[in-house]
């Protein structure tokens, strides 16, 4: 038996989102204990994690998600009842180059977690009795949106225009496109054929984009904050124009501990920010925030803006309807677009050792030589 209340495994803990969902949880819950599963890839950083590495209801432990016996064992070892599913490999582009790495990581690691985990738990007499698996997943997943209101206008369902008339609901078809979201929505599909078949309680989330500290820089914000403060050129696919839903990575952190325990098993919520953003305004409010904060002259790095050529199969846009979840479960976001926006940037700005330790070492010549194939 265990001493704590909940053993639970968070998986990619030491990655952006997974740091959040790991810090929130060992500080909210000291009765849990909180196993951060991860491989370290190139994206798993303990450094997220220093502020709680000591807590006494925190374990590291590498390993990877595909390793069917070593996921039994721990299961085993800690008693574990809940497992948080958030790694995987997550970055569009990297996908378009390297399909079998998504395939690999994203479908047949949640596979190795869900049948590793169907074992264990019906291997004990409660069977599937207060367990819970619950999966992570994207908004892209669903495909992408028209663009029928380019201009924008405004929202019925929240303070900040929309640029289209449809939105992703739960009951949307998945339509992915990039291998990332056709990885993501394979992995959706075996999470629910679980509790299909098994009864295994599972529960599926869809969330926007996410921003805000200790995001890997290949994705579009710190990857922006650090090329500005750098005088490097902002690589802009196509013209711009894609609109994307934005939501602070500390309230998606608050929406899956909602969800993990007052989720209702079997179902899917969509998460999202209702803030959509063409990528070139995002991009304009992000050289303006750097520029005031640095100290420049407004409009002093809007020379570096490159427009290069666009990402294969690029989604024009995503727009989440997370009303569902509002309304069942109370959750929405808890900072406007502004104030998270500021935060981000300042944490970027404070944080220059954290990123140069990210950007000095083998992800730079990564960095190069995409854009020397483009
Ligand atoms: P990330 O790339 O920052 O982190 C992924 C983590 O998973 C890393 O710590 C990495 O080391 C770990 N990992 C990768 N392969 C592994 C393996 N085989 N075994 C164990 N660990 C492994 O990703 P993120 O942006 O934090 O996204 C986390 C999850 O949320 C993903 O499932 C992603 O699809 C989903 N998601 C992300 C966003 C977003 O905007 N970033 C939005 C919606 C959903
Ligand atoms: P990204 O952060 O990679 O997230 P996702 O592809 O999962 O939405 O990209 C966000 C948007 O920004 C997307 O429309 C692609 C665009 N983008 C650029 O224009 N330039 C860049 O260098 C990057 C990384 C992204």
């Amino acid at each position: 038996m265990s001493d704590f209340k909940r053993n639970i495994i968070i998986t990619g803990g030491a990655g952006f989102i997974g740091s959040h969902v790991v810090r929130l949880f060992v500080n909210k819950y000291p009765d849990y204990h909180i196993i951060n599963l991860d491989k370290l890839t190139y994206a798993g950083n303990l450094v997220n994690l220093k502020d709680i590495e000591d807590r006494p209801n925190y374990t590291f432990v590498k390993a990877d998600i595909c390793d069917f016996n070593k996921i039994g064992e721990l299961m085993k070892q800690y008693h574990v009842d809940g497992i948080i599913h958030l790694a995987a490999e997550s970055h569009v582009d990297r996908s378009i180059k390297d399909p079998f790495t998504f395939a690999q990581t994203n479908v047949m690691g949640t596979l190795s977690l869900l049948q590793a985990a169907k074992l264990y738990w019906e291997s004990l007499p409660e069977r599937y009795e207060g367990k819970r698996f619950y999966h992570i997943s994207t908004d892209e997943v669903y495909g992408a949106l028209e663009l029928t209101c380019p201009e924008g206008k405004k929202s019925e369902i929240s303070a900040h225009e929309v640029y289209g008339e449809e939105f992703f609901h739960e009951t949307t078809k998945y339509q992915p496109h990039s291998p990332y979201s056709a990885s993501k929505a394979s992995s959706d599909h075996f999470v629910r054929a679980f509790h299909d078949t098994y009864g295994m309680p599972t529960i599926v989330t869809n969330c926007s984009n996410n921003y805000g500290p200790y995001q890997f820089p290949e994705k579009l914000i710190p990857l922006f904050i650090n090329n500005i403060r750098h005088r490097k050129p902002l690589p802009v696919y196509g013209k711009g124009e894609n609109v994307r839903d934005w939501l602070y990575v500390v309230d998606h952190a608050r929406a899956i501990d909602t969800i993990f325990h007052h989720g209702k098993i079997a179902d899917t919520y969509n998460i999202g920010g209702f803030n959509e953003w063409k990528n070139i305004d995002i991009i304009k409010v992000i050289i303006k925030t750097v520029d005031r904060l640095l100290g420049n002259p407004e409009g002093y790095s809007l020379d570096l803006i490159t427009y290069v050529t666009d990402r294969a199969g690029h989604d024009l846009r995503y727009a989440i309807d997370s009303t569902k979840l509002k309304n069942e479960l109370g959750w929405k976001p808890s900072l406007q677009f502004e104030e998270g926006i500021e935060k981000t940037v300042r944490w970027y700005l404070d944080n220059q050792e954290w990123m140069d330790n990210i950007t000095s070492g083998e992800y730079e010549k990564y960095y190069e030589s995409m854009y020397k194939d483009r």
